[in-house]
C-alpha cells in the first residue's frame, strides 16, 4: 500500500500552491478508487515475488531465514509428508546397489536373489507441491568441514547407509573411508573434512541393548536420565538425526532401571510404553537445549518405521507378511497395526513444547503404504536356514528392514527438502 500513499501525499503539498494540481489530486483519487482493486492486485504480486525471491516481508515468514542451511522455504501450506507414490522409471533408483560398497549384507536384497526391482522405481510426490531434486553436489558442499551424525537403531542405520550411497559418487576412491568403532561408524570424505556417521543406541538412553553387535536381548531395561552416557559422543555435531521406536515396543511394559547397571540389586520401575517412550523424548530435548546451538546446528528426528508382518492388515491372505509383495498398498487411510498412534501422539506432544527448532521427519505413513519395500528373505542369513523354514519363506521374511537402493532414499530425499527449504 505504501507507495501510492506517499506518492499522493506529495501531491497534497504541493496542491495548496495550485488549484490546478487541486483538480489533477482529485482526479488522482478518482482513478485511485475505482482502480484501487487493481493495485492491491499489483502489490500483491509484488509481496508474492518478494516471498518467492527469498525477500520475506513479515515475521513468520522470516522464521525459516533463521534455521542454519537454508536457502529457501517449501511452498506456504504444502505438507511435504501428504502425498502418493508415483512410478518413475526414469530418475530411479539414485543409485545401483552394485556401485554403493557400504551397504551392509542384511540390505543387499539383489545380490542376495531378490527377483525383481520393481521397488526402486517409486518417488514421492507431495500432494500440494514438489520436493526439490537432490542435489548431492549442495548436500556434500554443505558438509564440508562438518559432522553429521545419525542417531539410534538399524532402522536409522538404513537411512544413514542410504545417505552414504547418495554422496559417496562424487568423491574419488582413495578420499573416502568407512570405519567402525564399537557404537561409532564413520564415514570420511577426506578432501572435504567432511564426516557421515552412525552411532548405535537404539533407546538414545543407555540400556542393557547397546552393544552395537550382540544386542538381541528380549528383556530389555532401559536406565533413567542415563542420555549423556552416549551423548558424549555427539557432541560439535553440526546436523543430528534421531530416530528411536522399535525397540520400545515389547509387547509388556517398559523397564525402567532408576540406579546404575552396576548396582547389585537393581531399583525397576514399569512403565507403560508411552510414558517410557516420553521420558526418552524429554531426555532428549534437554540434551539438544544443553548442548546444540540452534544459530549453527541443525536437529532431525525420524518417526516410526513401520513393519509389515501381518498380511491381514492390508486385506491379504491371512497368515502372510511382507514375503513376496511387489505392490503398494493403495488406500491412503492405510495405517499398519503395528504401528502405534500413540506413540506418535507423545512424540507430537512433546515436540509441540519444544523450544529448539527440531525438524521432524514424520516418515510413518508414506512408508506404511510400501510393504514392497522390505528385505524380506533376501538377506544375509547369520544362522543356516531349517528345512521348515525352506518350506515356508514368509517364517523368515524381515519386514522391518527396507532394500537399498530405496525407500530410505526418500526418507534422505525429505532430510534434504527440510534441511535446505524449510
Ligand atoms: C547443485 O548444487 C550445486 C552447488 O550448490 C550447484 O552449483 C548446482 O547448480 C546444483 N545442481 C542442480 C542440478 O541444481
Ligand atoms: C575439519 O573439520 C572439523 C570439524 O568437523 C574442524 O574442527 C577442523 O578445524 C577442520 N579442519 C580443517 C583443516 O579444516
Ligand atoms: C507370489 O505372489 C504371486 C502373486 O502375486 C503368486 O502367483 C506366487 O505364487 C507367489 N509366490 C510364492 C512363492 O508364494
Ligand atoms: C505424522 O503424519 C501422520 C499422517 O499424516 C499424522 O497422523 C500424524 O499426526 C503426524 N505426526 C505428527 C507428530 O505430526
Amino acid at each position: 500500500m505504501k507507495p501510492p500513499i506517499s506518492s499522493s501525499s506529495v501531491l497534497i503539498r504541493k496542491a495548496r500552491l495550485s488549484p490546478y494540481l487541486l483538480i489533477l489530486l482529485a482526479f488522482i483519487v478518482f482513478v485511485t478508487v475505482l482502480y484501487g482493486q487493481d493495485f492491491m492486485w499489483i502489490f500483491s504480486q509484488q509481496l508474492q515475488l518478494y516471498a518467492d525471491q527469498g525477500q520475506p516481508v513479515s515475521t513468520t515468514e522470516k522464521k525459516w531465514e533463521k534455521l542454519p542451511f537454508a536457502i529457501g522455504k517449501t511452498q506456504e501450506g504444502c505438507d511435504v509428508f501428504s502425498g502418493s507414490w508415483v512410478r518413475d522409471e526414469l530418475t530411479r533408483p539414485h543409485y545401483q546397489e552394485s556401485d554403493c560398497p557400504y551397504i551392509q549384507p542384511q540390505l543387499t536384497c539383489q545380490e542376495h536373489g531378490r527377483p525383481d526391482k520393481e521397488y526402486q522405481y517409486w518417488k514421492w510426490q507431495p500432494h500440494d507441491c514438489s520436493l526439490p531434486n537432490f542435489n548431492a553436489t549442495l548436500m556434500l558442499e554443505t558438509l564440508r568441514g562438518k559432522r553429521m551424525m545419525f542417531v539410534g537403531d538399524s532402522l536409522n542405520r538404513g537411512q544413514y547407509v542410504s545417505m552414504v550411497c547418495l554422496l559417496h559418487k562424487l568423491i574419488p576412491k582413495d578420499e573416502k573411508s568407512m570405519e567402525t568403532f564399537d557404537s561409532l561408524t564413520v564415514f570420511t570424505a577426506k578432501k572435504y573434512n567432511a564426516t557421515i556417521e552412525f552411532y548405535w543406541a537404539p533407546f538414545l538412553l543407555e540400556s542393557n541393548s547397546d552393544n552395537a553387535v550382540i544386542h538381541r536381548i528380549s528383556d530389555r531395561i532401559v536406565r533413567k536420565g542415563s542420555i549423556n552416557k552416549h551423548g558424549r559422543y555427539w557432541k560439535g555435531v553440526d546436523i543430528l538425526v534421531f530416530n528411536t521406536y522399535l525397540w520400545w515396543v515389547t509387547g509388556s511394559k517398559m523397564k525402567i532401571l532408576l540406579g546404575s547397571f552396576d548396582d547389585e540389586v537393581k531399583e525397576i520401575v514399569e512403565l507403560s510404553t508411552e510414558d517410557a517412550y516420553r521420558m526418552a523424548m524429554k531426555s532428549m530435548l534437554r540434551w539438544v537445549r544443553n548442548n546444540m546451538d540452534p544459530k549453527k546446528t541443525r536437529v532431525f528426528f525420524t518417526s516410526m518405521s513401520p513393519s509389515h508382518a501381518k498380511s491381514i492388515d492390508w486385506g491379504g491372505e491371512p497368515g502372510l507378511n511382507c514375503y513376496n509383495q511387489t505392490t503398494l498398498i493403495e488406500d491412503p487411510n492405510y495405517w499398519g497395526s503395528d504401528c502405534q498412534r500413540s506413540i506418535m501422539e507423545v512424540i507430537g506432544e512433546v515436540f509441540s513444547k519444544s523450544k529448539f527448532p527440531i525438524t521432524f521427519l514424520n516418515i510413518t505413513q508414506l512408508s506404511n503404504y510400501r510393504k514392497d519395500a522390505h528385505t524380506s528373505i533376501y538377506k544375509k542369513q547369520w544362522n543356516p536356514l531349517t528345512p521348515e523354514q525352506i518350506a515356508k519363506p514368509s517364517s523368515y521374511a524381515d519386514c522391518l528392514h527396507w532394500c537399498l537402493p530405496g525407500l530410505q532414499d526418500t526418507w534422505n530425499e525429505l532430510l534434504f527438502a527440510k534441511l535446505f527449504y524449510p
